[in-house]
């Protein structure tokens, strides 16, 4: 078949994000994507769709793959199970590559599904190496029922009068495994989300300093964005106390589970295994040296 590429345009969002929802809906029965995030990814203000960006359309104009690249780090490929096994992975895998070389990137790096076992191979055949995992991990909260908080240590739903001191605190304990974020940044990502739910996440306080936090956003599920503990209150109990009490509020606001997102890096994966969560699916994150 005759393929033919060209750059993404916005009106593209809905075609990729659908090829990118019937490759999950095969791996897993479900699609995890959503729907405004190829949309957002093509907005990023890093992203020139004319050099970042490839679509390879079928000779009837149907869109049945894509490549991205996010300044020369970070590169995503997909196409349609329909046309899976045709080489166009390896082609736009090729095309990503060389677009991180020419803004002068020392590598790349790629998040593929561990179902995707074919996507899987093509990485290790081109000399990636694994950089980290990602876990998804879900609790069904019919049977959770929550203790007592620790003693000394008192919980309450979010007050956005603390809003600075659990950037703060955020900050202070992701601060080793991320960039630090400025207030705004780390604000977009959590507390003003239109998911944000101030109810259902968690403070901890110890007298009136806050010493862990969860924030807890809406969905189909229930979803914890951050989870965190101050480093001279930990392996008290605080984190299953705090993670306890969100899983009863989301309970009461009717949702069935909890899920959240883990990686390799913050070492947190045996303590939520511990806690009753259990990994629905992982991602790898491979990265090749340019
Ligand atoms: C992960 C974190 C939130 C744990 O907080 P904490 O208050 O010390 O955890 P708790 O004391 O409530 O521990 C709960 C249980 O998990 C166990 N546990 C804690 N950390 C563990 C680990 N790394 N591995 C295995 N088990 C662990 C505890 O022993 C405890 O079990 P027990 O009640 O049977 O004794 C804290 O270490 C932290 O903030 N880390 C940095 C941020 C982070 O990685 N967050 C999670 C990223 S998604």
């Amino acid at each position: 078949m005759d393929f033919s590429g060209r750059a993404a345009r916005l009106e593209d969002a809905q075609a990729i994000y659908e090829l990118i929802a019937a490759a999950e809906v095969g791996w897993h029965g479900q699609a995890e994507v959503v729907p405004d995030r190829v949309a957002a990814d093509l907005r990023r203000p890093l992203i020139d769709l004319a050099l970042d960006t490839l679509v390879v359309e079928a000779p009837d104009g149907e869109v049945v793959g894509w490549a991205w690249n996010h300044g020369g780090k970070r590169a995503q490929v997909d196409v349609h199970p329909s046309y899976w096994g045709q080489g166009l992975g390896t082609q736009l895998l090729g095309w990503a590559e060389a677009r991180s070389r020419a803004v002068g990137s020392e590598w790349v790096s790629q998040t593929v599904d561990d179902a995707d076992k074919a996507g899987t191979a093509l990485m290790q055949s081109r000399g990636y190496d694994v950089l980290a995992t990602n876990w998804l991990l879900e609790r069904p909260l019919a049977t959770v029922e929550p203790q007592e908080p620790p003693a000394g240590i008192r919980l309450a739903p979010y007050e956005p009068e603390r809003a600075q001191e659990v950037y703060e605190l955020a900050q202070d304990v992701f601060g080793a495994q991320q960039r630090r974020k400025s207030f705004e940044e780390w604000a977009e990502l959590t507390i003003a989300r239109p998911a944000f739910l101030p109810a259902a996440s968690t403070l901890a306080y110890d007298g009136n300093s806050v010493v862990g936090l969860v924030i807890a956003l809406d969905g189909e599920e229930g979803y914890v964005e951050q989870l965190a503990v101050g480093v001279d209150h930990r392996n008290r109990g605080i984190a299953r106390a705090m993670l306890d009490r969100t899983c009863r509020e989301f309970r009461h606001a009717g949702r069935d589970s909890l899920i959240l997102w883990t990686h390799s890096g913050t070492g947190a994966l045996a303590m939520y295994e511990h806690l009753g969560l259990r990994v629905r699916r992982s991602t790898t994150v491979h990265r090749l040296t340019l």
